[in-house]
């Protein structure tokens, strides 16, 4: 909802109220952004400037005057006073520097403003947007400041649109997509930073004067700094405590700043990165920023992730994939890599099949002559020596068994060993005269070339029309350099137009083939962000599938994106990333918190552990409603080895605990649970994972009957097929007891076992199943 009581607005959601007013001088006061209000009268929120500070500029307009620097503002220009970080730079159309926007009208819409050349939320509920037109009187361009509050998430989203209605050109060297100014300093600044598999690791910063920098630079939002960043307060929590969170529906190069004025004001503000950026806006021409999205919560972390879990599954996945059931994938990639054929595929697949999953995905390999990295990319002609009776029979082959058929594409990328270099050199990024930088052996396509857009989108469908495809991988495997476009007016514009055309391609895709699921990757996570999310469901999040590593990555990421975008898969151990050996059990408890898959070759497992997969996977299809939509809550971490996670839907609770590192004599412990029932009767029952002799080494050797060589072929033997139970958990207690934490069974000691004994260990870890007992309500 938007209220209009002219010179104020108020934004509100089902928690939140987000207020500011047109000042007498023309430009807009920030006033509130917060819990909701029951004040009518919101002068009692103006900043109140009595006298002027020492060396501050004084702003005067229709006989007002004004101190923008001392002024928690909407948006703010250059060179009228204001000298803290500002949203934008732009080369007016009078050659100066200076900018001066202020009100002109405004007006109130149902539903979300479309964008004409970017991914925007989409209105699943009512929603209001509100247009504020901004001008500059004196070189006569227009700003319109656009805002959507979108109830039910308790999230707004903010944009500019930019318009040049002078004869004489503009020059736009940054422009944010928001900006918002807190009267306080005493915020820590979140951010979510990493590299190649290690994405999205949570980092806190104290902040003090000056500016705060996360940006990208590579050409996608990149691995190294998600767009999404949370400002808290000091003493915030995971369950207590005012946080704002931020984020940005863009895929390219992003930034984001926050400012501590000399006044203890604090500034910040986020979109495209200026970094190399340069757009030239001629009479009439229009300039889009990205969207930014924003939401408020005084309970902490928790709270601030669900009102963007909502909003990413209600607003920004596409439709036809918003809380529809995601399938269970079994990925070819870390079975096979490069070295597969139609048969090794068939056999994979049949395994499969029998032990649950529904979606078979043919990953790289599978083109021209593709048997390591160094080629073919850009060309789509079958592989015939892998693949002799072609795609298409694979396909039907798969469908055929009662699987689901998906199919890896980089469909951004050139090999200079590719049909396609040879013949179209041009397509590929490069600057004339110097040698263009190769990353994995590749290059850019020049996604800015219509030609090249085109040349994707007809080699796509020549696929899509020709075989059965549920499911497409759209990977992005290097960084961009050589920066060049024969096809630009400015290479200024680079990095934003090669986004709007890699939009415009999956838009493409998007609507021709509604039905094919599509989940983005970037050499893993080097593009989680809610602008592929526009498009892809969901995010191949990190090449690294060690669990013990996903739970950094994966809890990172949740802090801003639903599960139900967190592909995860459960691979061989010891690890590919890491060489780290894992139970099979840790390895399932940390991929079934998101879109579950598995990528392995089945053959390398013994006939127990393709009974545990099994196992596995039937639990996670019966509770997938939970770990793909539920409510998903962190607790809080007593030291960094021991990790807890909970995830809630409808009256089912799951909770899993993981140990990092076992402690030597550990304490008793006890399983909490959060968000529950407090006078209702929970049945508490973990899931039945069972452990394999080798974990016990030669203490196995105290349990048996007879003395065996614990590492002799008898006992390999028999641990092929011979797994140990662990202890059974199975009580009824209620939410109040949970709550303050229910007492379990006591973990292994270094001198008993029995089967009541919690086995976990390094790496170890439980996940434990809550659930209501009918007529078990005790108030
Ligand atoms: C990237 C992806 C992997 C796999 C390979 C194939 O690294 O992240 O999952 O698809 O490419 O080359």
């Amino acid at each position: 909802m938007i209220y209009d009581p002219y010179p104020y607005f108020k934004l509100e959601t089902k928690d939140l109220h987000y207020i500011f007013r047109v000042l007498p001088t023309g430009q807009l006061e920030h006033l509130y952004f917060g819990k909701k209000l029951i004040d009518q009268n919101f002068e009692v929120l103006h900043q109140k400037i009595t006298a002027g500070a020492g060396s501050q500029i004084e702003y005067e307009r229709n006989g007002h005057k004004t101190l923008l620097d001392l002024t928690p503002l909407e948006y703010s220009g250059i060179g009228k006073g204001d000298f803290r970080l500002s949203p934008i730079e732009i080369k007016m159309p009078d050659g100066t520097y200076v900018s001066d926007f202020i009100y002109h009208h405004h007006e109130i819409q149902q539903g979300v403003i479309e964008s004409k050349s970017l991914p925007v939320a989409k209105p699943h509920e009512d929603v209001t947007s509100l247009i504020i037109t901004m001008i500059d009187e004196i070189c006569h361009v227009e700003m319109d400041l656009i805002y959507t509050s979108f109830v039910d998430s308790n999230t707004i989203t903010r944009r500019v649109v930019l318009r040049n209605i002078d004869t004489r050109p503009l020059i736009i060297k940054k422009m944010m997509s928001m900006m918002l100014d807190l009267d306080s300093k005493d915020y820590d600044l979140y951010t979510f930073d990493g590299g190649w598999i290690k994405e999205a690791h949570k980092h806190k910063r104290s902040l003090s004067y000056g500016t705060y920098i996360i940006e990208s630079t590579t050409g996608a939002s990149s691995n190294r700094h998600n767009p999404g960043i949370i400002l808290a307060k000091h003493d915030t929590k995971e369950d207590q405590g005012v946080c704002i969170g931020i984020n940005l529906v863009y895929s390219g190069n992003h930034y984001e700043a926050v400012h501590i004025s000399n006044h203890d004001m604090l500034r910040v503000m986020n979109g495209i990165n200026p970094h190399c950026f340069e757009w030239e806006l001629k009479e009439n021409e229009v300039f889009e920023t990205p969207e930014a999205v924003l939401s408020y919560t005084d309970q902490g972390f928790n709270q601030l992730s669900k009102h963007f879990h909502d909003f990413v599954n209600q607003h920004i996945t596409p439709r036809q994939f918003s809380h529809v059931a995601r399938p269970v994938v079994l990925n070819s990639w870390e079975a096979f890599y490069f070295n597969f054929n139609q048969s090794k595929l068939i056999k994979l697949a049949k395994q499969a099949i029998e032990l649950g999953v529904e979606l078979f995905v043919l990953d790289d390999g599978w083109f021209g002559h593709r048997d390591d990295d160094t080629s073919s990319l850009g060309d789509y002609t079958i592989n015939k020596r892998k693949l002799p009776f072609g795609l298409s029979h694979l396909s039907k082959r798969i469908h055929n068994m009662g699987l689901k058929f998906g199919l890896w594409f980089e469909p951004e990328m050139i090999n200079p060993k590719s049909e396609l270099y040879k013949n179209h050199p041009e397509y590929a990024v490069s600057i004339p005269g110097r040698t263009p930088s190769l990353g994995r052996n590749q290059l850019v396509l020049d996604l800015c070339q219509s030609d090249v857009v085109s040349y994707i989108k007809k080699q796509l469908k020549s696929i899509i029309d020709t075989v059965e495809i549920d499911y497409i991988k759209w990977d992005m495997n290097r960084h961009i350099t050589d920066m060049y476009s024969r096809s630009l007016r400015h290479q200024g514009m680079f990095f934003h137009q090669y986004i709007l055309n890699l939009y415009d391609i999956l838009l493409d895709i998007q609507r021709s083939y509604p039905h094919v699921l599509i989940e983005t990757c970037s050499s893993g996570g080097n593009r989680f962000d809610l602008g592929m999310l526009s498009f892809g469901a969901q995010v191949w999040t990190s090449d690294d599938t060690d669990p013990i590593e996903r739970l950094k990555i994966q809890e990172g990421l949740s802090y801003l994106y639903p599960l139900s975008t967190i592909s995860a898969h459960v691979s061989l151990a010891p690890h590919a990333q890491t060489l780290r050996d894992t139970p099979l059990s840790t390895r399932f408890n940390v991929a079934s918190f998101g879109v579950l898959g598995y990528e392995l070759n089945f053959d390398y497992l013994s006939p127990a552990e393709k009974g545990e997969i099994k196992k596995q996977i039937a639990f996670y299809k019966a509770h997938r409603d939970v770990f793909q939509y539920g409510q998903f809550k962190r607790h809080e971490k007593e030291d960094d080895h021991h990790i807890t996670w909970q995830v809630k839907h409808d009256q089912t609770c799951i909770v899993a605990q993981y140990q990092t590192l076992a402690n030597a004599s550990p304490a008793f412990e006890k399983l909490e649970v959060k968000d529950i029932d407090m006078d209702q009767l929970y049945r508490v029952e973990n899931v039945n994972q069972r452990l394999p002799l080798k974990r016990f080494g030669h203490l196995i050797s105290h349990a048996l009957p007879i003395k065996l060589n614990t590492n002799g072929f008898i006992m390999r033997q028999i641990g092929k097929y011979k797994m140990l139970d662990n202890a059974k958990i199975d009580e009824v207690a209620s939410g109040r007891i949970l709550h303050q934490g229910l007492k379990l069974k006591q973990q292994f000691m270094g001198t008993y076992y029995n089967d009541q004994t919690r086995i976990i260990g390094d790496f170890g870890s439980m996940m434990y199943v809550i659930k209501p007992v009918s007529g078990g309500d005790v108030s």
